[in-house]
């Protein structure tokens, strides 16, 4: 069974346990890395440990709920193993998996809706990534 880490900030809670509920009920086993109320929190604190689940292989994908979306793809992209990206419909959710092989789904809680943000988990957990040249240009990624 695949296993998903999941976490965001407070603004990003909602949504969280919306897609837990979701993400269950897709035969994957869950691992909550918090926040776990809506108190004002600070979003990095919150993406360490899935960005940690995910390296250590501890989680297969990863899931990251912030107001934008992009503090926890910026703190997350900072682990050389972690291709993570924003996404803000199902195309781009599509080719997120398909062409940068993404291993974190960075979703913005204040511009899309709860169901989009379903939706866009279902596309992730369900594509594959596509090899050949993409493999070649993600090779290229890392900056070391
Ligand atoms: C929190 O107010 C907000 O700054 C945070 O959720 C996120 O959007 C940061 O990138």
């Amino acid at each position: 069974m695949r296993k998903i880490a999941i976490g965001s900030d407070h603004a990003g809670y909602e949504y969280k346990d919306h897609l837990i509920k979701f993400v269950l009920n897709q035969d994957c086993e869950l691992i909550d890395k918090g926040t776990y109320t809506d108190d004002s929190v600070d979003y990095p604190d919150f993406v360490h440990p899935v960005a940690k689940a995910v390296v250590s292989q501890e989680a297969d994908l990863g899931i990251l709920i912030c107001g934008t979306g992009n503090g926890v793809a910026m703190t997350a992209n900072k682990y050389e193993d972690i291709r993570a990206g924003l996404c803000w419909n199902t195309n781009i959710a599509k080719l997120v998996r398909q062409h940068n092989n993404a291993n974190i789904l960075c979703i913005p809680a204040r511009f899309v809706g709860k169901r989009m943000a379903t939706m866009m988990v279902h596309t992730f957990l369900n594509t594959e990534f596509e090899g050949g040249r993409h493999k070649r240009r993600i090779d290229k990624m890392c900056a070391c």
